[in-house]
């Protein structure tokens, strides 16, 4: 059986096999120890994979929703990262163990779609190949995959998705490292915005900036997008003002005063609150709280327009207003 930490809703998995995908590219096949079931997931989902010295990282599983008894992720070694993906390379090996989160999903396909364009730069596959499984096992959708990338031999998955997707539904786009020279991102969603026709897409953040540039004149809701990592912001003088503002926890009337330098979620963790986090940048929704009250500068790249209203995320949203009320 799994060994399956209920309270921290963790999986203790082993290391099947490390595969290499692509220049600088490998992907991670983890199964139960004992061969048992793992639980199921959605095309869209990740995993929070627990590294040593407390570091948690979110990848894209990248199988097949169908698969029961493995979970894939594909990690691009980033020498200019956080380090977790180098962790990942580094500590991750076949025949050890490791620990993750039960699947969650922040990126899943819409019901009801008649048409899908998937559109990944880069690493940004891994959700996209998920929903390429989903959407291959369906009639009735029309769907196609764009996979952008600098070259043939930085694309993961290549042969994989060849044998997955027919031909005229799969689009590789290599620019050789010049956009110009890539996908034409505008034009291809240019006439597309019609009734029950979605896009999605993942990728690095210049690529994320041209999809949703592109995608500007269509409806909100049949835009979805997955940042792997929080997007650059320019810090404005307007960004610093308020500062410090107060959180007040509505079950008890506390109030706490939030500095500068820490997130509500530093200050609330150091008074003894418990409260989850996990990427610590805005980035998976672990600590997504309601609030009541206070007006929020969401900052995460998580919660849609009508999260906003109500939510916020504890790792990276601050307060315009004096004052937030959180229900906790
Ligand atoms: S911990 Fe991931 S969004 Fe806050």
């Amino acid at each position: 059986m799994t060994a399956f930490n209920q309270a921290a809703a963790t999986l203790e998995l082993f290391v099947r096999q490390v595969r290499y995908e692509g220049r600088n590219i490998q992907s991670y096949e983890l199964v139960d120890p004992e061969g048992a079931e793992l639980p199921p997931f959605t095309a869209g989902a990740h995993i929070d994979v627990h590294l040593a010295n407390g570091v948690i990282r979110q990848y894209s599983l990248c199988n097949s929703p169908a698969d029961r008894h493995r979970y894939v992720i594909a990690v691009l070694r980033d020498e200019k990262g956080r380090g977790g993906s180098k962790a990942v390379h580094e500590q991750l090996q076949v025949q050890g163990r490791v620990r993750v989160s039960v699947p969650r999903n922040n990126f899943e396909l819409a019901q009801g779609a008649r048409k899908v364009i998937l559109i990944a730069g880069g690493i940004g596959v891994t959700p996209l190949k998920s929903m390429a499984h989903q959407l291959a096992n369906t009639d009735d959708v029309d769907y196609e995959l764009h996979y952008c990338a600098r070259d043939a031999q930085c694309a993961a998955f290549t042969d994989e998705l060849q044998a997955l997707v027919e031909r005229e539904r799969l689009h590789f786009h290599f620019d050789g490292g010049d956009p110009a020279r890539g996908l034409d991102i505008a034009a291809l969603l240019r006439d597309e915005a019609q009734d029950g026709t979605h896009v999605y897409y993942c990728g690095p953040a210049g690529f994320m900036r041209a999809c949703a540039d592109a995608s500007g004149h269509w409806p909100s809701d049949a835009v979805h997008c997955e940042h792997f990592k929080a997007p650059e912001r320019a810090i404005t003088p307007a960004d610093r003002k308020p500062g410090e503002f107060t959180v007040e926890i509505a079950s008890t009337g506390q109030r706490l005063p939030v500095p500068i330098d820490k997130s509500i979620a530093d200050v609330l963790k150091a008074a003894g609150i418990g409260v989850q986090t996990s990427c610590e940048a805005g980035l998976c929704a672990t600590c997504k709280v309601r609030y009541l009250s206070g007006e929020v500068e969401h900052q995460d790249c998580i919660l849609d327009a009508d999260d906003q209203q109500n939510f916020l995320t504890l790792c990276v949203s601050r307060a315009k207003s004096e004052l937030l009320v959180l229900d906790l």
